[in-house]
């Protein structure tokens, strides 16, 4: 195994442009693994499957495509909603994780941002970052993305998303939202975004020392 980063955290705390960021910075291949259930959830919804039927949810899953990760419409707030439905079910997380654990497997070594990462993917990590921020913060972030993207949203909806999924990524019994214990906690709520990216840095700086896997 290489030097992984696990990178959890709620909906627009900011965990996927840290991932990115540390990736680029340590020539890292990273993966956005929301975008796996989100691609779930619309492969499911355009075959008119039910995203609460746990067979059909799975069998989309086992019939992923990872070129699927690129269509716009898996960035839409409505499959970010349909995603954390998908997420329930046992069967769909245990199609994905063969390919999370494969790819977090490469050398050097890889990020991975999620909600289970550090829990369950790859408890092993040497690297755990839990991002968070205070749910208003996020749902700005969220909005701002959202109609940066043309969607047309108002804020307190957004909001209201953002709280829903809270409770039902952390309330499911399947690899709920959890900051392992062994994670470093890092709010965001009042950071910029080179702010937080300076603290994941050394975070990871300090996670490498600590494994003998120093910078070459
Ligand atoms: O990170 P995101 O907002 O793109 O994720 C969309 C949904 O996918 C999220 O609400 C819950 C689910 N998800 C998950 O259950 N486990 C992950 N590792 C990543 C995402």
């Amino acid at each position: 195994m290489g030097f992984v980063i696990a990178v959890d955290g709620p909906a627009a705390s900011g965990k996927g442009t840290l991932a990115a960021r540390l990736a680029a910075l340590l020539d890292f291949p990273v993966l956005d693994t929301g975008l796996l259930y989100r691609a779930v959830a619309v492969r499911l919804l355009a075959a008119g499957g039910d995203l609460d039927d746990a067979e059909a949810a799975g069998a989309a899953a086992r019939a992923l495509d990872l070129t699927e990760l690129d269509h716009a419409e898996v960035r839409t707030r409505a499959a970010g909603e349909a995603a954390s439905r998908v997420a329930v079910h046992p069967g769909v997380r245990a199609a994905l994780f063969d390919l999370q654990q494969n790819f977090a497997r490469q050398e050097p070594g890889a990020v991975l941002d999620g909600r289970d990462i550090g829990t369950v993917i790859c408890p092993d990590a040497p690297a755990k970052i839990f991002v968070t921020a205070a749910p208003e913060v996020r749902a700005d972030r969220r909005w701002r993305q959202l109609t940066s993207q043309g969607e047309t949203v108002a804020y307190d909806d957004v909001l209201a998303d953002i709280r829903k999924r809270d409770e039902r990524d952390s309330g499911r019994a399947a690899a709920p939202l959890a900051q392992a214990d062994d994670a470093v906690l890092l709010d965001t709520s009042k950071l910029t975004i080179e702010q937080a990216f300076d603290a994941a840095r050394r975070i990871v700086e300090t996670a490498r020392a600590r494994s003998g896997n120093l910078p070459g």
